[in-house]
């Protein structure tokens, strides 16, 4: 197949946003609109990719930084056909070039890669869809033999032709020179006094040159984003098709309606998500793993047989097999828990190691702490890791048995088999296999007596 550049037009200003995001910057699936256009782009193995921006141009730019893309400024938005103009200089004439637009970002692969390969047979290719309600799209005109003739814009169409329900996705596909050719003779001569890329359908036709189509499955892959509603909508189609993936991999889904899934989430066998789930960044999910509703994991690889219960933050980390977490469990990044490991409710972990068969059942803070194996943490037990201007480091060793409300004032060891006696303040190493305590004596006031509410003079 002939090589390919591809187009994005991404310089229009999104004023039904009302936002001062630019347009292509609002997320979709936790990424901008336009990273998920680009992405598209990429799956084709485009040799080059160049984005058209102009509202709000170094703000997109610097979203993209570092990655190679080639960007056109077109300082004012005079049409597509213009923004495709001012792109052309410098494609290779026998290039196919695939404009897509930064605000869809829903088209399949697959139906792109058709498109081009009409292309690269010589002719301009068009991506269309049939709309129920075809309103503000322009619509394609067809001839004898069904050969499309033109596209003709809302504004400008006639009564009748408002009535076609084959509409323009502005997503084309055409070899380079000609396109090159083409939009150096538009003309604003309309209703919107634009330059508009569609008019290379009437150019193409008086130059002879064949104008084919592709019709997108669905209109859910042609979808624009203009405003807060339609991202709403391309938001539910991607989790839809997110959830048949899950689902046709064999992960159970309580209701695949409510999964969010911002990034990329792999699955083993038998893993079983409850409702209102989110993901984010990378997680990876062991076999059998079992999530329970509302909990958010965010960038984690969680070990086979592990149960996340209801209600978890996991922000990141390294999880073993068979542990338990939650419900109302909090791991901050940088923690690993081994094998076997337990957090309970309202437990936060931060930059940790716990070791395998460990237990923070309840109510715990452990930072910047290394347990060993076998460890109990007894509920309401807090690493004091913090001095104010430098973390320390706690460490306890294997089959430690930390009591009850103790403080272990970092940088502070905790031997292995040691017994801490609750309610301690630990700021000393406390010595393997023995029971340490700092607890004041218990003493009892005799006669003494609550203080009684005085008689109101
Ligand atoms: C365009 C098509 C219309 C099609 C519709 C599909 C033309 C003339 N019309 O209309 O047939 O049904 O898309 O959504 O092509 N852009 C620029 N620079 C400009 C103008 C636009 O980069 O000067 C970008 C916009 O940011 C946007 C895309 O091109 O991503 C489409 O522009 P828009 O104004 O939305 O096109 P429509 O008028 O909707
Ligand atoms: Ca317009």
């Amino acid at each position: 197949m002939a090589n390919l550049t591809v187009v994005v037009l991404a310089a229009g200003q999104g004023k039904r946003m009302r936002s001062d995001l630019p347009k292509v910057l609002h997320p979709l699936a936790g990424r901008s609109l336009l990273a998920h256009v680009l992405d598209s782009a990429r799956a084709l193995r485009a040799r080059e990719i160049r984005v058209v921006h102009g509202h709000g141009g170094e703000q997109v730019k610097q979203a993209f930084a570092g990655q190679p893309i080639t960007w056109i400024h077109q300082a004012e938005q005079r049409g597509t056909g213009h923004a495709v103009r001012q792109a052309m200089p410098g494609i290779r004439p026998r290039d196919v070039v695939l404009v897509l637009y930064g605000d869809v970002p829903l088209t399949l692969p697959e139906t792109l890669r058709k498109l081009v390969a009409r292309a690269a047979r010589g002719q301009l290719a068009i991506l269309t869809a049939r709309m129920p309600v075809p309103t503000g799209y322009g619509r394609i005109i067809r001839g004898t033999r069904g050969k499309i003739t033109a596209i003709v814009e809302e504004k400008d169409a006639t009564p009748a032709q408002r009535e076609i329900d084959e509409i323009n996705t502005g997503l084309i596909a055409c070899p380079a020179a000609l396109l090159a050719g083409w939009t150096r003779r538009l003309r604003a001569n309309n209703a919107q006094k634009e330059f508009y890329l569609t008019d290379c359908v009437s150019l193409a036709v008086k130059d002879g040159v064949p104008v084919v189509s592709v019709t997108a499955a669905s209109p859910d892959e042609v979808l624009g984003i203009n405003d807060k509603a339609q991202l709403a909508e391309a938001e539910a189609i991607r989790r839809r098709r997110i959830s048949a993936e899950l689902m046709v991999a064999g992960v159970t889904l309580a209701d695949p309606e409510r999964l969010d899934v911002r990034g990329t989430l792999k699955c083993g066998r038998d893993v079983a998500i409850d409702a209102n789930v989110i993901f984010e960044g990378n997680v990876v999910l062991g076999d059998g793993v079992r999530i329970g509703p509302f909990t958010l994991v965010r960038d984690a690889t969680v070990g086979p047989g592990t149960v996340i219960h209801s209600h978890c933050v996991i922000e990141q980390g390294r999880i073993g097999a068979g542990c338990d977490i939650g419900p109302y469990a909090r791991v901050r990044p940088e923690v690993e828990l081994a094998d076997g490991a337990k957090i309970g409710n309202f437990v936060e972990i931060k930059k940790s190691v716990i070791g395998a068969g460990s237990k923070v059942n309840h109510l715990s803070y452990i930072g910047d702490a290394v347990i060993g194996s076998k460890v109990n943490v007894g509920a309401g037990t807090i690493t004091c890791n913090y001095d104010g201007a430098n973390k320390h480091r706690t460490r306890i060793g294997d089959g430690a048995f930390i009591g009850s409300g103790v403080e272990l004032v970092a940088p502070v060891e905790i031997g292995a088999g040691a017994t801490i006696g609750a309610g301690s303040t630990i700021t000393k190493p406390a010595p393997a296999n023995q029971l340490t305590l700092e607890r004041a004596r218990q003493t009892t006031i005799p006669n003494w007596k609550r203080p009684a509410k005085k008689a109101r003079s």
